[in-house]
């Protein structure tokens, strides 16, 4: 295998009693990416990473960190890895200055070092007005950031972040989101677990969704949204009369319905799922050059791919009733919001 794997699993299973709460998981985590692993409360991603982390047995299966077993190497595991809130427990007492530097000697850094390393990290999150306070009057959003800061002062090669945005504001989410960014810029692997679809189509090039403890869809993003369909194009007519013309002429190069939308100009069609031998970028572009070839002009065309919640709803049990209108005109907004002009 030519890319290291900073995480593989075969099988891996945790029983709770009667619950089977992690049940037969398999991932495969290259090195130095954000790998999402997305599901609703309960799923089982919290159970999975303490045992990735070795801080939990597996009942079954197996496990390894970049090549190390968790149950027979789970020193050298623990070496190279780091798990926000666990290893590096904040204390609320402390100040955040004074928590970072004494979690910085304890990795050994000398006095000074530790100094600027603590004051370099509390800039980097954007806490250096909040240096001196004790982190109990911390809000939510900053006791989050200085948990992550306080976990990458070794900087892991192999980072857990075990939904760091749940519960706060759209801020402070945002300001984790380019701390993650940041982290997997300077080369560490970042696993990531989230309920937010949004979230983990922000900052994951991989996706496992799970739910009842199993993997139920894993693949990039792109693969996940084209498992429901490749997408829909829209788009927006110079002139109302030529609308029944281009109309036509989009029929024929899809081979599916054309909606007309209430706006005038306006015309919504879905990419056939199953045209296997053109991509949706590809009949995307060919709608253009035929509509152009019959000397309609268009204003605004827009290719929308479909969302990661689309895919979530298709792929959870909930969503079974969802598949079918997902599969219709309703989700037009979403596609909107999402689409990539072309
Ligand atoms: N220590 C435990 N004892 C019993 N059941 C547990 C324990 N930890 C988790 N569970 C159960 O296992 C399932 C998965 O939990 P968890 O891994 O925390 O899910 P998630 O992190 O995706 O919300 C849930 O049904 C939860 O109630
Ligand atoms: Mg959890």
């Amino acid at each position: 295998m030519s890319t290291e794997l900073a995480i593989e699993t075969k099988g891996l299973v945790k029983v709770f009693g009667e619950k089977r709460a992690v049940d037969g998981v398999d991932l495969s985590v290259p090195a130095g990416t954000v790998y999402g692993v997305l599901g609703p409360n309960g799923a089982g991603k919290t159970t999975t990473v303490k045992m990735l982390a070795t801080l939990l047995r597996p009942d079954g299966g197996e496990a390894r960190i970049f090549g190390r077993d968790v149950l027979t190497e789970a020193d050298a595991v623990r070496r190279r890895v780091s798990l926000t809130g666990q290893y590096a427990s904040v204390d609320e007492d402390l100040t955040g200055t004074e928590n970072l530097v004494l979690l910085a000697r304890l990795l050994g850094y000398s006095s000074r070092v530790a100094r600027e390393r603590a004051a370099a990290m509390l800039e980097a999150f954007g806490l250096t007005d909040a240096e001196g306070r004790q982190v109990k009057n911390y809000s939510g959003g900053m006791r989050r950031r200085i948990d992550i800061a306080a976990s990458i002062l070794s900087t892991p090669d192999l980072l857990f972040l075990d939904e760091p945005t749940t519960g706060l504001d759209p801020r402070s989410r945002n300001q984790v989101w380019d701390i993650v960014r940041t982290v997997v810029a300077h080369g560490t692997t970042v696993l990531l677990t989230t309920q937010y679809l949004d979230e983990a189509d922000q900052l994951a090039s991989r996706i496992a969704v799970i739910d009842h403890g199993r993997v139920i869809a894993e693949g990039t993003k792109g693969e996940l949204k084209a498992s429901v369909g490749p997408g829909t194009v829209q788009l927006r007519l110079r002139d109302a009369g030529q609308r029944p013309e281009a109309r036509r002429v989009l029929a024929a190069v899809l081979g599916t319905e054309v909606q007309q939308d209430a706006d005038p100009v306006a015309l919504t069609a879905r990419i056939g799922a199953h045209d296997g031998r053109h991509g949706a970028a590809e009949q995307a572009g060919r709608a253009l050059a035929e509509l152009a070839r019959a000397g309609i002009t268009v204003d605004n065309f827009s290719l929308g791919q479909p969302s990661l919640d689309e895919v979530f709803l298709a792929l959870t049990d909930s969503g079974a009733a969802a598949v079918s209108t997902t599969a219709g005109t309703t989700t037009t907004e979403t596609h909107e919001k999402k689409g990539a002009a072309v």
